[in-house]
């Protein structure tokens, strides 16, 4: 039977964390956002509320409305913060060690009952379940970027996964007003399975030098109308994301067909992850 989901915690401030917030905020929840800097926290909330103000500028929302979300969101630098939520969703970088390290300090202090969920694009579930008190009470939860406008989430229970947290995790989501997908717990899941190779060939069509950053983006925006062509989105997804889901696929999937481009791993290796540090395969400075 679903729990119903009171005070949720959101771990990692970035894209993903403070979109989570917006949206949990927006359907009426108590959230609480947590980061490792005040400063961080800060730029989140800045974010979310420029988000709003402009979901009320387009009429899709009310000023009470925007107002009421912020006043939802509480912030914290300590996973003490998150005591007692009844879910915690983790949207760390996508390096196992550090989500793992996340997960034992936070159910240290998590009410037992409490349910602990990652929103990971790649890794498997089962495995960051079994880094858990609480395999059973645990799940994937993966949004899509960027969080208030994508419909879809998809749901990824892990091998111990029980049906009171799926069944619980299906009904926020239904509240959040998004669309579940669920997935088995294979790597990076549906969405990323079929995006990132999707991605990484774009890549591989740069470096191969059938077309320029322009023409390669502009022949999917206007040839098959994706709404952003490969190499923008990956800028936006951020590179060192789309590298780890690539790295996850080739090891989990043991098929080159899914190596990572070599000027994938060239670009992160610069530092040049997209958007976040304004240059990626555009110049955003
Ligand atoms: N943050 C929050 N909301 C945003 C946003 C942002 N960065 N950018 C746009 N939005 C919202 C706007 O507020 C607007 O909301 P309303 O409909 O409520 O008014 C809506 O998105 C549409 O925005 P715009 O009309 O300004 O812009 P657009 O029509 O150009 O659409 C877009 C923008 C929705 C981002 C569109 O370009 C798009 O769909 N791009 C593809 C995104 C995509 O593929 N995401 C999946 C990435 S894969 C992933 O996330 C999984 C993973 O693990 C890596």
């Amino acid at each position: 039977m679903a729990v119903t989901i009171k005070k949720v915690g959101v771990i990692g401030s970035g894209q993903m964390g403070n979109g989570i917030a917006h949206v949990a905020a927006l359907a009426g929840l108590d959230v609480v956002l947590n980061d490792v800097s005040d400063e961080r926290l800060k730029s989140a909330m800045a974010t979310i509320n420029g988000h709003l103000s402009r979901q009320v500028a387009k009429k899709a929302i009310t000023e009470d409305a925007r107002k009421q979300a912020l006043n939802l969101i509480t912030t914290t630098g300590t996973l003490d913060g998150l005591a007692d939520c009844d879910l915690v969703i983790e949207t760390a970088v996508e390096k196992e060690e550090v989500k793992r390290k996340i997960f034992h300090e936070l159910c240290a202090v998590l009410k037992p009952e409490a349910i602990v969920a990652t929103n990971s694009s790649s890794i498997s579930i089962t495995r960051l379940a079994a880094s858990t008190d609480r395999p059973e009470r645990f799940i994937g939860i993966h949004f899509m970027n960027p969080v208030p406008a994508m419909e879809l989430v998809e749901l990824i229970r892990g091998i111990a996964t029980d049906d009171n947290t799926f069944d619980t995790a299906k009904e926020f989501v239904g509240k959040l007003g998004k669309q579940v997908a669920v997935s088995e717990d294979f790597p990076a899941f549906i969405v990323n399975r079929i995006l990132l190779p999707m991605i990484n060939e774009a890549i591989y069509t740069l470096y191969e030098g059938v077309g320029n950053v322009e023409a390669i983006d502009a022949a999917m925006k206007l040839g098959a109308h994706h709404p952003m062509g490969p190499l923008e989105l990956a800028d936006f997804i951020g590179l060192d994301t789309c590298l780890s889901i690539m790295q996850v696929l080739h090891e989990g999937l043991a098929d080159s067909k899914y190596r990572p481009c070599p000027l994938l791993v060239k670009y992160v290796e610069a530092g040049w992850l997209g958007r976040k540090t304004q240059r990626g395969f555009y110049d955003y400075r």
